[in-house]
């Protein structure tokens, strides 16, 4: 018999090493590796020539996967309208956020319609699932519990008559034997992860995997099973608030980026249909350094608003502080108005915060944001009822962005009047008022005359 090959792994980034060794080549990290006996090494069967596949050709049938629906409109949405046969769904986040709730809501949703479900927790005891579920109000939904981290029992159990669904909550608690490490680490994730994507797609399961993200970011794991799974869900959100947001950041099958908004409620997870009446909702009035961006989350328009507060600095270099916006990108608009517009902000402490714990991607906010900055810094609010988007460049000039009508139809949804916007040879019809810009200095001049000061300007 061929000894047993030994390797390590790290448990930071995933890269395997044939020694052991103090840190990680690969992600730099110290005492990261930990021993891994490779599953079923050695055992390929060459001399019988291998397996013949048969090949098909690429103009075959094309029908879209058939979906599951969930009922659970923003999540379904998310997903790309629904679950699909044999697909792996990540769902990440932190500890606390909601994500077993919000997946027996959706096997409660499923099971109601039809389709056999299984829940599986390692997490949780039977009776905790069912009180769980009697405090959403689906005590009586036909879905079939199991509290067990052995997953090879699991797969087992289910192979001869597999369910339409399995959710398995969650992969740091699931362990597959022989695999000598302890749950939770990178080896055990990945061969459960392994053995629960070949069931998947043998059996025509969508399985929904629950992973816990640590502290650092990293969803110990999951971060490795990115690559393993079809789609990835992220769910986050504000310690404080009561929304969550559920983001796609990789999918097979639909678009990502697409973002599921709830609130969490006593009774569950409540899908918000109006996240811009959601986000907008605390605003207070007429204030400097307030603006409202219409922004674009996936295929949808949301409306948020962009807080600004610029003070005099203290300090030999200025504090800049972004919640919910990219810190790099501040410091370019900063910049830009600094020597583009003549503005003086460089002596002078910024801070920035998206409302409602959104987390703003698309550069298409940097012209509401130098709005909510020019706005502070002259203690100015901008004009009522107004809307700002548009891409700025380093020579101070204002670029177009996508989907201005969808931008354009929520801003007057919401009964907004006005919008601030890239200037483009053709505006779509709308009922708003466009001011159009070209550069960042229009954007300035705007804001300086048609606003009057109410607040004291700094000098
Ligand atoms: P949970 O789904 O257990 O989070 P995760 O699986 O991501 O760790 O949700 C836990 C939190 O949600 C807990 O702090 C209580 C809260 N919660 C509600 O506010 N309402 C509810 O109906 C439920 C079931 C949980
Ligand atoms: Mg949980």
């Amino acid at each position: 018999m061929a000894r047993e090959r030994r390797l390590y792994v790290c448990q930071g980034c995933g890269a395997v090493h044939a020694r052991w060794a103090g840190r990680c080549d690969a992600c730099g990290s110290w005492n990261s590796l930990a021993e891994e006996t490779p599953a079923g090494a050695g055992r390929r069967d060459r001399a019988r020539g291998g397996r013949r596949l048969e090949l098909v050709a690429l103009a075959g049938r094309t029908e879209p996967p058939p979906r599951l629906v969930t009922g659970i409109g923003e999540l379904d949405r998310v997903l790309g309208g629904g679950l699909v046969r044999g697909s792996v769904v990540l769902i990440g986040g932190d500890p606390g956020i909601g994500k077993s709730t919000l997946v027996l809501q959706a096997l409660a949703g499923l099971a109601a319609t039809g389709p056999r479900t299984v829940y599986v927790s390692g997490e949780e005891s039977v009776a905790q699932i069912q009180l769980r579920a009697r405090r959403l109000g689906l005590a009586d939904a036909p879905v079939e519990l199991a509290a067990t981290t052995e997953v090879e029992a699991v797969v087992d159990t289910l192979a001869a008559d597999p369910p339409a669904v399995l959710a398995v909550d969650s992969v740091q608690t699931a362990m597959v034997e022989g695999i000598e490490a302890a749950p939770g680490t990178v080896s055990q994730i990945r061969a459960a992860a392994d053995l629960l994507v070949r069931f998947a797609k043998r059996r025509e399961v969508a399985v929904l995997l629950v992973g816990h993200v640590t502290k650092e970011g990293q969803i110990a794991g999951p971060r490795v099973l990115e690559h393993m799974v079809d789609t990835v869900l992220y769910f986050e959100g504000e310690r404080g608030h009561q929304y969550r947001l559920l983001r796609a950041v990789k999918n097979r099958f639909g678009a990502t980026h697409e973002l599921g908004v709830f609130e969490m409620r006593d009774r569950g997870l409540v899908p918000v249909d109006d996240p811009s009446a959601l986000f907008l909702g605390d605003r207070r009035g007429r204030v400097a350094g307030s603006c409202v961006f219409a922004g674009i989350e996936g295929t949808r328009p949301v409306l948020v608003e962009v807080q600004a507060l610029v003070s005099p600095s203290v300090l030999a270099t200025p504090r800049r502080t972004v919640v919910g916006w990219d810190a790099g990108r501040l410091a370019m608009v900063l910049a830009v108005l600094e020597t583009r517009c003549g503005l003086p902000l460089a002596g002078r402490d910024v801070y920035l915060n998206v409302a409602g714990g959104l987390r703003i991607q698309e550069p298409a906010a940097d012209l509401a944001v130098a709005a909510a900055l020019v706005s502070a810094l002259h203690g100015t609010p901008l004009p009522p009822e107004c809307v700002v988007f548009g891409e700025v460049g380093l020579a101070g000039e204002v670029r177009p962005v996508a989907m201005t009508e969808a931008r354009l139809a929520e801003a007057a949804r919401l009964g907004f009047e006005r919008a601030v916007l890239p200037r483009t040879p053709r505006l779509p019809a709308t009922p708003l008022e466009p001011v159009p810009v070209r550069r960042l200095v229009e954007l300035v001049r705007f804001l300086a005359g048609d606003a009057r000061p109410r607040g004291r300007a700094l000098p």
